[in-house]
């Protein structure tokens, strides 16, 4: 593992010995499946090579300690007593609490961590956190490892600890993506496919720089409405409905409630439309797919801004590049293409250039390699 050489003069200078472990944990892009995943329904996201890195080694008692690079701050809590508080370690002790929860034996641990997931881009950061301290707990307590169970254990730590009703895709592409590969999930019974990705086809992020606050109420109420929608349809999940039903039932419904089930009854659809398309390397119809799905966002789900809605729009106008969508949450953050990997250069400048004319904004543009899903290496 290529993990940063500042990971073990920071551990040293902070804990005056060496890690016996460091651990790596990757951030995701969400190539379709947008809000489907807490109803039950299908998603295709990918373990980026942006990662979070913790380096540790486990300790005797119960005294959790980590020094954030990032933040150049050292915060410790004791696994007796959780208290919760704000900022980067509530990731942590949000997955202590869960494992607690769960009846693993915990013993604590002293560590580094260091990542370049940026925060707050839709790209999963807090993921990536909260695997990679699935795999220290596991590993400074001495129990087996498994990747659903512990991406289980993430959602739980965003919905009891932090107060996001999220999903469980973050958490599981981090926990089980391997290189190259997307990760085809069905959210309901957490099986997975890994599907390839053509080769000749960059998957470019667009982070519009804009970041929004109160996400976390939005986004719960989102859920609410989708699990409005289901009940009105006498379903469990929004998966287990179609557009048909969906119609019928429109006079029972708000007009919120039918555009949020609208989107994500014909987004899940996407998603296996994707799967047949990349099956066949048909990647235009997978462009396709990308524009709908933003489309769909916008209109009827409403999680886009405007500065997402502009990058979109400077991205697809592109030659080169089969399409362009918001991924993650929304609201602000990043948004992707897929585009020609021969006009990767051109479509970079251009997309810079005609966000920075049209928002007054900077965009921060990178290709993005599917990366493995998080890995230990021994020291
Ligand atoms: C966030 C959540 C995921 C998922 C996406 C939207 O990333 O953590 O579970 O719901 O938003 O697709």
């Amino acid at each position: 593992m290529n993990h940063p050489k500042t990971l073990f003069n920071d551990f040293e200078m902070q804990f005056e010995d060496a890690p016996a472990y460091i651990i790596r944990a990757p951030g995701r892009v969400n190539l379709l499946g947008e809000h489907t995943d807490y109803n039950d329904g299908f998603v295709l996201p990918m373990a980026i090579d942006r990662v979070v890195w913790i380096a540790f080694h486990p300790r005797e008692d119960q005294q959790v300690n980590i020094y954030a690079i990032n933040f150049d701050e050292r915060l410790s809590f004791s696994l007796d007593h959780l208290e919760k508080d704000a900022g980067w370690m509530e990731y942590i002790k949000g997955v202590a609490n869960a494992l607690i929860t769960e009846n693993f034996p915990l013993k604590g641990w002293d560590g580094v961590m260091v990542g370049d997931v940026p925060v707050g881009a839709g790209l999963s950061s807090s993921a990536a956190v909260e695997i990679a301290a699935t795999r220290a707990f596991s590993l400074a307590s001495g129990w087996e490892w498994d990747p659903r169970r512990m991406a289980q254990v993430g959602q739980r730590a965003e919905i009891e600890w932090v107060g996001v009703n999220s999903g469980i895709m973050d958490q599981m592409v981090s926990a089980a993506a391997i290189a190259g590969h997307a990760l085809f999930l069905d959210t309901r019974s957490l099986e997975y496919e890994h599907v390839p990705l053509p080769k000749d086809v960059a998957v470019v992020v667009m982070d519009t720089s804009t970041r929004r606050g109160l996400v976390s109420s939005a986004y719960n109420t989102r859920r609410e409405e989708c699990e409005q929608a289901a009940e009105i349809l006498g379903v469990k999940a929004l998966r287990d409905a179609d557009l048909e039903a969906l119609i019928e039932k429109k006079n029972e419904m708000s007009e919120f409630v039918f555009r949020r089930a609208k989107h994500v009854i014909s987004e899940n659809q996407r998603v296996l439309d994707a799967i047949a398309a990349f099956q066949k390397d048909d990647i235009k119809t997978v462009g396709r797919l990308f524009n709908e799905s933003h489309h769909s966002l916008r209109d009827d789900f409403e999680v886009t801004n405007d500065a997402l809605n502009w990058i979109v729009e400077i991205a697809q106008s592109q030659l080169g590049c089969f399409g362009a969508r918001m991924t993650g949450a929304g609201f602000g953050g990043a948004a992707i293409a897929l585009v020609d990997e021969k006009a990767v250069g051109e479509f970079k400048k251009a997309v810079e250039e005609g966000y920075k004319q049209k928002s007054g904004m900077d965009a921060v543009i990178y290709i993005c390699e599917a990366s493995a899903g998080v890995s230990v290496e021994k020291i």
